[in-house]
């Protein structure tokens, strides 16, 4: 993987900022923007309405982008790649649609993975220091359905996703992966997963924000009921009735963020070129570069995440002192995951989160910049 050339596809790079806040917002190349404002100057219509030349010219950008995704994660059918606003309308949708009795979920989901849930009946799984398989066998039993986070963006740890599905199929519970740490970090096949759906954002992947994904195996989504209805969700209408449309439109309800869509198929097309093992490769390989003595570390290290606290030095400052000293930036506080810290009493740590652009030489000024921090503590 040449970092150097991938950089120069990043523009913001060139103003000498260190941005180590991609598991928030990840950077995008210009062949993503550039994709972006192709579709605002040269076919700025609606799909799937209008039978005129702009309008056929989006429905097939939108219909590439979709095989694309498909293809991304290894789907079977493009009709089962549902586009959403980002991951956590993808697991409202679900949490709203999808009929079970009990969900189960890990002690470290984002409030995205973890608010949804809480109006139906679930229960907490502790993953403590590493996911124990042997106790999540025996709980898994009480329970008909799993929502967890795939890959933590507290500290980038991934569970062992492809175990807990089969262990779960076995006890009759279906599963959704909150992917949206994992589908820009490393290479996620669903079939091979088996997972019955999966959830993420463009804008950790390199693609635009208010774009996001559901994944879900068509079966169950055809069983699952519309969530939000309106323009292109049905097929026919009365003054009382109406007739529901086929997957995927069915979900997707009014006009819809074509420029996204577009611009989320152009970031999978980049990632693919690059290969996802290079980059998890590369990710690991900047943590492994920080110098961690006399630091705090906090969560479960081994992902592509570093989270931390200086001792004696409060997360905020820190991340305020980086920002305008070296224009390191990082992010600062509970990250999204208020319940795991107030169930841990700790109230916020500092997170840097790497992505295929960051290089050791950032990483050797953040460890100079650390040193000098952690002597004010
Ligand atoms: N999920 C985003 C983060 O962890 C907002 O920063």
């Amino acid at each position: 993987m040449n970092v150097e050339k991938i950089r120069e596809d990043f523009h913001i790079l060139k103003k000498g900022i260190i941005y180590f806040d991609s598991a928030c917002m990840s950077l995008r190349p210009k062949q993503v923007i550039d994709k972006i404002n192709e579709y605002y100057t040269e076919y700025p219509a609606c799909a799937g309405r209008s039978i005129h030349k702009l309008g056929n010219k989006v429905e097939d950008e939108v219909d590439d982008a979709r095989n694309v995704i498909k293809k991304f994660i290894g789907a079977k059918k493009s009709k089962e790649i549902i586009f959403t606003k980002n991951a956590t309308e993808s697991i409202n949708l679900l949490a709203n649609s999808f009929k079970f009795d009990k969900v189960l979920l890990t002690d470290r989901e984002h409030n995205s993975n973890l608010l949804p849930w809480q109006t139906k009946k679930y229960g907490i799984f502790k993953v403590n220091n590493g996911f124990n398989i042997e106790k999540f066998s025996e709980i898994v039993k009480d329970y008909d359905f799993v929502s967890f986070v795939f890959t933590s963006n507290l500290d980038g740890y991934t569970i062992p996703a492809k175990e807990i599905v089969k262990i779960a199929h076995e006890e009759g519970a279906k599963v959704h992966l909150d992917a949206a740490q994992t589908i820009p970090h490393q290479e996620v096949n669903v079939r091979k997963l088996d997972a019955d759906f999966i959830s993420f954002s463009g804008h950790k992947m390199l693609g635009p924000s208010g774009m996001g994904v559901l994944y879900g195996k068509e079966e169950l989504l055809e069983k699952m009921d519309q969530f939000i209805i309106g323009g292109e969700t049905v097929v026919n209408s009365t003054y009382d009735s109406f007739e529901i449309e086929k997957l995927p439109n069915k979900f997707e309800a009014g006009l819809q963020n074509y420029a996204g869509i577009i611009g989320l198929g152009e970031a999978a097309k980049y990632l693919s070129k690059i290969g996802l093992n290079e980059v998890h490769d590369h990710e690991i390989k900047l943590v492994k570069a920080i110098d961690t003595e006399g630091l705090k570390v906090v969560g479960i290290p081994g992902g592509g995440i570093f989270n931390f606290n200086i001792p004696g030095v409060n997360y905020h400052e820190v991340a305020s002192i980086l920002d305008a000293s070296k224009n390191i930036m990082i992010r600062s506080g509970a990250h999204c995951v208020h319940s795991w810290y107030n169930a841990n009493s700790i109230g916020g740590s500092c997170r840097a989160s790497f992505y295929l652009y960051n290089t050791l030489d950032e990483i050797r000024v953040l460890n100079e910049e650390l040193e000098k921090l952690k002597k004010l503590g």
